[in-house]
């Protein structure tokens, strides 16, 4: 898990199992943390359903060793997101690399299928806007399949672009049916409708005050490396400068990180993981409302009575900490409720009407109302707190089970280490929308960034990508980066600036990108202009999509280029890149390169897409996209 305090794995790794009891094993795979919050729900469920006559495990897929231990597994559970341009989420990456390689053996006869035995359900996250909706989920699906191993009913297709804790919902109730009928799990201990423990009411840590000179406080974050999500490290910024002109009515920061003194080694291409903080602001309103002490030092812990054990809740903060950091690096407050959030609050409502309204929208029965209430104006958990002025949960309840951890925000790494060997560089879009509330909701990171960051010091961590230059700097390369999707390829003309000074040959370099105006956001126009002077560029394409009546956005100019770019790609191997938008964007530059094939090859669209997917396969067409 990516838990905001790099505690993965904290946990104990081997809780003891009765073998006379059969286990159910739920796996999650996340990034931002919902298919950890469905795999606890799924587990809390099937706890109450079959109480002690069955073993619940939920754990992160990474603490996981598949090697020993899947091919043992009575019934395995899997709650795979998809993250990015198709690819697993950073915990689950090891496992699902491992058991697509297992399944390529058992397919070419290389392996026995050695899953023969294991009953097994996956339910994957994703969203249907991007192009591969779910890849995780279906490929996890196909190849436990392929290994020998069971499913016990149709994988769940969850959709973040609708409302994805329906679609959980829908399969769960899927699965129990299907549980029901096998053998695979002990005595229903619900049978009359009771369940056999309630309901969880608010699964809290136990929270120790402590005073005066007892303690110090701890930082937030150990100091690390830097080198993974598991040690962040603490960078300085040197350097924020707003990008836009003045003449703009939004705003795009660059800013460096100073990584001196850190393990971190990066690549053009890579990501940087950002650990921003809440602001003062919404700090105080929180404490205000909830009564909380900002200056009080306190120590959390799991609970004595085992209960947090279970997985049911998230490792404990650090500690000693004050209630003003835990509250600054470790709520996010500013999303939306989930429905289980609303009813840990309903217990701690001392109105009873508003203890009724919280009930009703934190119920399956409340969908409706938590549709108008919550997510249609997109309200926020602050938000709900000052609608229900006496719900008031303690702090342990609160980080236990009201507001999820504030998750690190990543971002393309803007420069080359060629250049910049102890600093990272950053370029982010600030984020500022109208909620339908009539809230302004601010976005924390990247406002953080803009008001607090120049000076200030804040834990990040690098994230290895496979978006690479070509091994030889005489490939040809094309690059499509409208907005902020130009951020990897500042580093990567870095990178070529470099390798041109210290003498190699540069093959030709197209970049495209797309902005509104000439005159409000065209991001690091002297720069690419110089890389255009300086030979590291040899064509730079700029759409720009407010200057004129019509749109014009870089995949025109993709297309009106097709005639210079297609000899590159079908004689020079050319690598083609995109970074940006996933939604629209994307999609639409993709539609263009198949066209640009086709026109170039005089093919059918069909043998086009099986070029752009042999480029793809190659590695030759990559994709950074969000
Ligand atoms: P727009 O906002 O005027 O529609 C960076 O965000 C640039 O990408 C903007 O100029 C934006 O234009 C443009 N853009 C929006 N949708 C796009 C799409 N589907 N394809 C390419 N560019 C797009």
């Amino acid at each position: 898990v990516l838990g905001a305090n790099g505690s993965a794995g904290a946990r104990p790794a081997e809780p003891a199992e009765d073998p006379s009891k059969p286990v159910v094993r739920i796996l999650f795979g996340t990034q931002t943390g919902t298919a950890e919050r469905f795999s606890k729900q799924l587990g809390n469920e099937l706890r109450s359903r079959y109480g002690d006559s069955t073993t619940v495990d939920v754990r992160d897929v990474e603490t996981y060793k598949p090697e020993e231990r899947l091919a043992r597994e009575k019934l395995l559970v899997l709650c795979m997101a998809t993250y990015g341009d198709g690819e697993p989420t950073d915990n689950a990456a090891i496992f699902y690399t491992w058991l697509l390689k297992e399944a390529e053996a058992v397919e070419s006869g290389e392996k026995e299928p050695f899953l023969q035995g294991v009953a097994y359900a996956v339910f994957g996250l994703g969203n249907k806007q991007y192009e591969h909706f779910n890849a995780i989920g279906k490929k996890v699906f196909k190849a436990l399949k392929s290994c020998g191993a069971a499913p016990v009913c149709r994988r769940g297709d969850g959709d973040d672009d609708g409302v994805i804790d329906d679609d959980f919902e829908k399969w769960c109730a899927e699965l129990y049916e299907a549980l029901d009928k096998s053998d695979l799990v002990g005595k229903r201990a619900d049978q009359n409708g009771h369940h056999a423990a309630p309901p969880a009411s608010a699964p809290a840590y136990q929270v120790e005050v402590l005073r005066g000179a007892e303690a110090r406080e701890v930082p937030a974050f150990p100091s690390g490396s830097g080198k993974d999500v598991h040690s962040p490290f603490w960078a300085r910024i040197t350097t924020v400068r707003e990008l836009h002109t003045s003449q703009s009515d939004r705003s795009c920061v660059h800013a460096e990180l100073d990584v001196s003194g850190s393990g971190i080694s990066y690549e053009a291409g890579d990501h940087v993981a950002i650990y921003a903080r809440n602001s003062e602001a919404v700090v105080q309103q929180v404490a205000d409302l909830l009564g909380f002490d900002l200056a009080a030092l306190i120590k959390m812990s799991l609970p004595s009575d085992g209960s947090g054990d279970n997985g049911s809740l998230p490792p404990p903060l650090p500690g000693p900490i004050s209630v003003r950091t835990a509250l600054s690096y470790f709520a996010d407050v500013l999303s939306s409720p989930h429905r289980e959030a609303l009813a840990a609050l309903s217990t701690f409502a001392a109105d009873r009407e508003e203890a009724a309204r919280l009930v009703l929208l934190g119920s399956p029965a409340g969908k409706a109302e938590y549709g108008e209430f919550i997510g249609k104006p997109r309200r926020s958990l602050l938000e709900v707190l000052q609608a229900f002025p006496s719900a008031k949960p303690t702090i342990g309840a609160f980080f236990g089970c009201v507001a999820p951890r504030l998750q690190p925000r990543f971002y393309s790494i803007s420069s080359s280490p060629k250049q910049h060997p102890s600093s990272i560089h950053v370029t982010c879009a600030v984020v500022r929308d109208a909620m339908p509330t009539g809230r302004v909701h601010e976005g924390i990171a990247s406002t953080w960034l803009k008001r607090h960051g120049s000076g200030a010091a804040v834990p990040v961590f690098v994230r290895h990508s496979h978006f690479r230059l070509p091994k030889s700097p005489a490939t040809p390369v094309v690059m499509v980066g409208p907005g902020t999707g130009l951020a990897p390829f500042r580093g990567f003309l870095q990178e070529r600036a470099a390798l041109a000074a210290s003498g190699a040959q540069l093959g030709p370099a197209h970049l495209f990108f797309g902005c509104r105006s000439r005159h409000t956001d065209y991001i690091y126009q002297q720069e690419l202009e110089g890389h255009v002077a300086a030979g590291v560029l040899s064509d730079l394409h700029v759409a720009y999509s407010r200057d004129t009546a019509a749109k014009d956005y870089v995949q025109h100019h993709v297309e009106r280029t097709a005639a210079a770019l297609w000899p590159l790609i079908d004689e020079g191997g050319a690598h083609l890149y995109v970074c940006g938008d996933a939604k629209h964007m994307a999609k639409d530059v993709h539609k263009a390169f198949i066209a640009l094939v086709q026109g170039g090859r005089g093919c059918s669209g069909t043998q086009a897409e099986g070029v752009v997917k042999e480029l793809t396969d190659a590695g030759r067409y990559q994709r950074d996209v969000w």
